[in-house]
């Protein structure tokens, strides 16, 4: 079966054609962080702009990087949510509009669940595993009993792990996206110059909080109280030791709360997906850390970030699954909160 992925849910505008669920024939990514990169993290409209002008010509790049003509694709795979609501609406109505144009299914893929099939298309891992999705717009632990089967364990009370990274990426005057930034910047750091802790959340030892993690960088670098505007306090050659003291604080924290989860949870692997789980860093940590040597997964970079082989892959084994397309009531889903069985 031959799949064609779209996806438009944050700022890539990405097509995929994917047989089986996991051979890639090809992975269109066209990225819009060039235009984002002045306003320090996504701005909706102009996202929503670029996927317009983008979304057809993606879908012949994938079909001609593939070799395959629209009439040898079986079904089309989009992802339905979560993410910005006006991008979304332009990927789903675009594989709508295809699929009855070609007069085949389509099927509606939750991009977080994409992004825990991403570090699954090459290798099923042992299950039951504790699945962690860590990117711009997510924080999630779930523990997956089978590709469709998940048990929520932890989510973000309120900023996502890498739009905590842009946040302090753009307090250090770093470009968007901030992740890169400061990973190439802690380099030169030294992570015990200053002293930073992990969120808390009262009575919820697996949810995660990094807006104080965030605030407390803000103070640090600005002085106690100061805004997003107050001009910088710290002197230039502090800027990698502040760097590197946050990715370990942010990147210690999501690392230690999922080994300790695989343990209480009975998982048998630790499964990785979203751009954060890019971090060179963030492998060392699982590593260094990883006493009872769970297998760990990571998707290779191309799988990393949003792309459209994920919602592809995905989008197999829902229809295997379903044995049907969705309407085209289908509508898009905005809300982050709502995971995976929605
Ligand atoms: O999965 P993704 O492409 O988009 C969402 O679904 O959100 O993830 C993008 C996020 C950005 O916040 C970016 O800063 C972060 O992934 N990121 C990183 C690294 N590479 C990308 N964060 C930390 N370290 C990295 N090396
Ligand atoms: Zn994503």
């Amino acid at each position: 079966m031959l799949v064609l992925g779209i996806e438009s849910s944050c700022d890539e505008t990405a097509c995929a054609v994917v047989r089986e669920g996991n051979e890639i024939l090809s992975n269109v990514i066209y990225s819009q962080s060039k235009v984002h990169s002045n306003y320090g993290g996504v701005f909706p409209e102009l996202a929503c702009r670029k996927h317009v002008d983008t979304l057809i010509p993606a879908v012949h790049a994938a079909l001609e990087e593939a070799d395959v003509q629209p009439e040898q694709v079986d079904l089309i795979a989009v992802a339905k949510g979560p993410g910005l609501i006006g991008a979304l609406l332009i990927g789903v109505n675009g594989a709508k509009s295809l699929a009855m144009a070609w007069d085949i299914p389509f099927v509606g893929v939750n991009h977080v669940e994409a992004h825990l099939y991403a570090a699954m298309m090459a290798d099923l891992p042992p299950l039951p595993a504790l699945g962690l999705v860590i990117s711009g717009g997510h924080t999630f632990m779930v523990k997956i009993t089978q590709i469709g089967s998940y048990e929520p364990i932890g989510t973000t009370q309120d900023d996502a792990i890498g739009e905590a990274f842009d946040k302090v990426a753009s307090l250090l005057s770093l470009p968007y996206p901030g992740g890169p930034a400061i990973e190439r910047l802690a380099k030169q750091g030294d992570a015990s110059r200053f002293c930073f802790s992990p969120g808390k959340v009262k009575g919820r030892p697996w949810d995660f909080s990094f807006s104080g993690l965030k605030t407390s960088v803000l103070y640090a670098v600005k002085g106690p109280n100061a805004q997003k505007e107050t001009p910088l306090k710290i002197a230039q050659e502090d800027k990698p030791h502040v760097a590197a003291a946050f990715q370990e604080t942010a990147l210690g924290d999501v690392v230690m709360k999922s080994l300790n989860a695989a343990k209480e949870f009975d998982c048998r692997s630790i499964l990785c997906g979203g751009g954060v789980s890019n971090s060179m860093r963030l492998k060392e940590l699982f590593h260094e850390k990883n006493d009872a040597c769970i297998p760990l997964f990571f998707p290779t970079p191309e799988l990393t970030t949003d792309n459209a082989a994920m919602i592809a892959g995905l989008g197999f084994h829902l229809y295997q699954k379903k044995g049907q397309g969705d309407s085209l009531d289908l509508e898009p889903h905005c809300s982050r909160k709502a995971l995976l069985n929605y």
